[in-house]
């Protein structure tokens, strides 16, 4: 088996912020019910116009210049997104078109706000097994195209966003251990009802909403933390990494909530738990990649150091991997 590196992270935020103080002004909501049950202070709203792919791209620049590969070298894009620019062509396509990533195979991955630890686990797959020696996993995101604004109870969570990975053959593996785990009794608890084969786009689809994003925030709430503390205790067993020698503790920024339970469930200290729910909110697969990437920018990530990636999802789908930075 070669061994697979993460050789370069990047990340693309939209500028134009969404505050709470805004959302107040749309639906019966307050700042205050907002910070004090989710954590969110504002998020990131994309221009009309700007697609998953657009994101994807620039956050795939800045990994691919920090990783020193050119487009013309990459053998694999992955894309993971639950707002793909279009059903089909993929959004990995798109974005290797506006890379110029010539040589590249193309697909998008579906695993909701787990996409990024799916992402890099089939890409660490390639390149361990030496079919591909330089792949790029992006998770992209315009959740704003896909949120009922409208619903105040989900309008209030959700953020754009992306995030970039370039995975390379190495020396040494950045991804000592991974687990990924799903739930198919339980698709009801948060899905976009229609656009695909079940429910085609229609008149009825519209009049009722189903175009955009449904959860029932609860029942999420109860089951994510159960199965994100056990992703993270069976990657970690897996990479044969104790709890103490963790560095950094990434969870998918769903809520704040959720995010101080899993990390006192595992015994990791508040110090040691990264967070900027407060500037984006949820960007699903996004928030991973984007915080792991932002981590790195704030220099908390060194060499040498462990990180764990823990995320949780609609699906149900939960993943949680345990990398070494390089
Ligand atoms: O990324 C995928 C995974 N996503 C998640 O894991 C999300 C998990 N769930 C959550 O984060 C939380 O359940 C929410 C933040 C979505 C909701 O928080 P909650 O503490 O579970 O609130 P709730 O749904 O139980 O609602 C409590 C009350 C309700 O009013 P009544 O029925 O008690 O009178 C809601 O109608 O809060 C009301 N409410 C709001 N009030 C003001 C719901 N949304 C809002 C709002 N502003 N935006």
């Amino acid at each position: 088996m070669k061994c697979a590196k993460i050789a370069g992270l990047g990340k693309c935020l939209p500028s134009k912020i969404l505050t709470n103080a805004d959302l107040e002004k749309m639906v019966d909501t307050t700042d205050e019910w907002i910070t004090t049950r989710t954590g969110i202070k504002e998020r990131r709203i994309v221009d009309k116009g700007v697609a998953a792919s657009h994101l994807g791209v620039e956050a795939s620049k800045i990994a691919l210049e920090r990783a020193g590969i050119s487009p013309s070298i990459i053998d694999l894009i992955i894309v993971t997104t639950i707002t793909p620019d279009t059903q089909f062509p993929s959004t990995a396509c798109y974005i290797q078109e506006a890379l110029g990533a010539s040589r590249a195979a193309c697909f998008d991955l579906s695993a909701a706000c787990s996409g990024f630890v799916y992402g890099l686990t089939t890409a660490v797959q390639f390149v361990k097994t030496g079919l591909y020696k330089n792949v790029l996993v992006v998770s992209s995101e315009v959740l704003s195209a896909i949120t009922d604004w409208q619903d105040r109870s989900t309008c209030v969570l959700f953020g754009d966003g992306a995030g970039a990975a370039v995975i390379t053959e190495g020396d040494q593996d950045s991804v000592l251990g991974v687990y990924m785990g799903s739930d198919g009794s339980e698709t009801e608890v948060l899905s976009l009802p229609a656009g695909g084969s079940r429910i085609p786009t229609s008149q009825y689809s519209l009049d009722n909403r189903l175009h955009y994003m449904k959860m029932q925030g609860n029942e999420l709430f109860r089951i994510a933390v159960r199965v994100m503390v056990d992703a993270a205790k069976r990657a970690l067993k897996k990479a044969a990494v104790n709890v103490a020698d963790i560095s950094l503790l990434i969870p998918h920024q769903a809520n704040e909530r959720i995010i101080t339970a899993v990390a006192k469930r595992l015994r990791i200290p508040q110090d040691k738990v990264y967070m900027n729910i407060s500037r984006y909110g949820n960007m699903s697969s996004a928030s991973t990649i984007v915080a792991f990437c932002e981590a790195w920018e704030e220099g908390l990530i060194k060499s040498g150091d462990i990180v764990v990636l823990d995320t949780f999802g609609g699906g149900l789908v939960w993943a949680s991997a345990v990398i070494k930075w390089l």
